[in-house]
């Protein structure tokens, strides 16, 4: 057909043109000059490799038609996801963050301005949620600096306050580098904020940057295990008793892959990850997608309880929604036995993870929005939202996303990419492969080289300055003195918006 390359042609021409420069080099070597010859090797080897393609390797089709231009075809899909996102991909096509929103999150970081002229580069459409103003907007010396404690409801001697709004979300020392997490926990203390573990053992790493922790305990409950993989009561107790772990959460699920377990392979179990974990080396682990003490309503509640007379901390529990009923059996469990948790964390299903089976990222869990509106339908129906904290995670990286968490049931924001995104993330894709090209997912010292723990420490304080100074505005232009004013009537949520049946009370 005219007008389209004949890639078969090419590509027999060049595999008939290779050899034949082969020989014509090694002639030219031989009659006219010796230096030639490095020509003939070079392009020896490559006949030697285009006969390899086609005759002797059977696993690419590709490459067994095309020969050494087949290569081609996969050196370009390797390069595909850099080509559209430097290339291609216009700032509102990516995907989890498109260029805009982690653009707005690398300016705060850097301290740098992010005020934008002309327009909103955003699609104004019908289906997106907006924040209404205020024709009235509060004065700035009327507004309440934001507080909240956490505990108190239980009237917990070591009751925890919050001064800001936001706090660094679960992600492991394993998921994440040793620089990454220092970066992180230096940038929390500097903020003011709490730094959450993540379920990856002993929080060794953590402890080394002074900031206030949440210890998370995840189903295998590394750190603080027995040997079968139950609750070390004495372990636990005496990690709480470090003046810088301040609340334990409870993981029940997330939301990048709800109900589901992990496997750590027993080569990547180092001397280290052994000690951190609580795990012997040699042995497969495996972390179940439930808490062995968590086999119904009754026990899961009677297991909160345990932890919070084993702590003496403020202690939450973290899930994703899936079953409603079975978020309100567990609330009603809860009214029936008087016991409740200190904070709840809701994990959208758009949540981030180190690692995840692809089906469990993309297939399951109820959207952070929805979800938020639904726990705290449950929280008023069963009559127990007075007797807790909400807090809220799924992609809330700026201060519009902020209002939305807080005006839906939220007392505080939980972020984890955001925060990866402050330290430089420029959303590779590859958390889990160990490679990492910025260091932050990875234990490859040459590519954590060129990660700066101070500058990206500082870059994590800013952020959250950054921010949090957007969201001071925003509560003055809505019109209100206090973050906890926040209500689904500050939002304009248009019909075609996924929270929509759930904000105006449908079914
Ligand atoms: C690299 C990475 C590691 C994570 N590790 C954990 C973990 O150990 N425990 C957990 O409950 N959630 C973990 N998460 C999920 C986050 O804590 C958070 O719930 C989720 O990413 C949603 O927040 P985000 O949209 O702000 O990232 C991890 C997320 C990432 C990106």
């Amino acid at each position: 057909m005219s007008g389209v390359v004949d890639l078969h042609r090419i590509s027999r021409i060049a595999n008939r043109l290779i050899w034949a420069l082969t020989i014509a080099f090694f002639l030219a070597g031989w009659k006219i000059h010796f230096a030639y010859h490095f020509l003939t090797v070079f392009f020896l080897l490559l006949t030697v490799m285009n006969f390899f393609y086609r005759h002797v390797q059977t696993e690419h089709t590709i490459l067994r038609n095309f020969g050494i231009l087949g290569q081609a075809r996969y050196i370009l899909e390797s390069l595909g996801p850099e080509l559209r996102q430097y290339l291609f991909s216009n700032d509102t096509e990516e995907r989890p963050f498109n260029r805009i929103e982690r653009s707005e999150v690398y300016r705060k970081s850097k301290a740098v301005d992010s005020a934008m002229s002309f327009g909103s580069a955003l699609n104004y459409d019908a289906n997106e949620i907006k924040i209404r103003h205020s024709m009235y907007p509060t004065p700035k010396e009327e507004l309440q600096p934001f507080r909240l404690t956490v505990g108190e409801e239980r009237g917990v001697e070591s009751a925890y306050t919050l001064t800001k709004p936001v706090m660094i979300s679960a992600m492991s020392y394993g998921s994440l580098g040793a620089p990454a997490v220092e970066a992180l926990g230096r940038g929390a203390r500097m903020a003011g904020i709490p730094h959450n573990t993540g379920e990856g053992g002993w929080p060794k790493y953590h402890l080394m940057t002074g900031a206030d922790l949440i210890f998370q305990m995840g189903t295998a409950k590394f750190g603080v295990r027995t040997e079968d993989g139950r609750l070390d009561d004495a372990r636990l107790a005496e990690l709480s008793a470090k003046p810088e772990v301040k609340m334990i959460e409870i993981k029940l699920s997330q939301g990048a892959k709800p109900g589901k377990g992990g496997l750590l392979p027993k080569e990547k179990i180092t001397a280290e990850i052994s000690e951190l974990r609580g795990v012997p080396m040699g042995k497969d682990v495996v972390s179940p997608p439930y808490h062995a003490e968590c086999r119904s309503p009754a026990a899961t509640v009677e297991f909160i309880q345990r932890v919070q007379q084993v702590s003496g901390l403020p202690v939450g529990i973290k899930f994703c929604v899936g079953n409603l009923d079975e978020v309100r059996t567990l609330f009603g469990e809860m009214t029936k036995q008087q016991v409740f948790p200190d904070y709840i964390a809701v994990d959208g299903g758009e949540g981030g993870t180190g690692a995840a089976p692809k089906p469990y990222l993309d297939g399951f869990g109820m959207p952070l929005l929805p979800a938020l509106c639904n726990v705290q339908k449950l929280l008023l129906e069963v009559g127990i939202r007075d007797k807790l904290k909400v807090f809220s995670a799924g992609k809330l990286i700026n201060a519009a996303k902020w209002v939305h968490g807080l005006s839906l049931g939220a007392d505080a924001i939980y972020s984890a990419r955001g925060f990866m995104l402050a330290m430089g993330c420029i959303q590779a894709l590859m958390c889990g492969n160990n490679t990492c090209p910025v260091g932050i997912t990875t234990h490859d010292k040459s590519l954590q080289h060129g990660f700066d723990v101070e500058d990206k420490a500082q870059r994590v304080k800013n952020y959250v300055d950054g921010v949090d100074h957007d969201f001071e505005e925003l509560l003055l232009s809505i019109g209100v003195k206090d973050a906890a004013e926040l209500s689904p009537s500050n939002l304009y949520v248009p019909p075609a918006s996924i929270i929509s049946a759930d904000v105006l009370g449908k079914s």
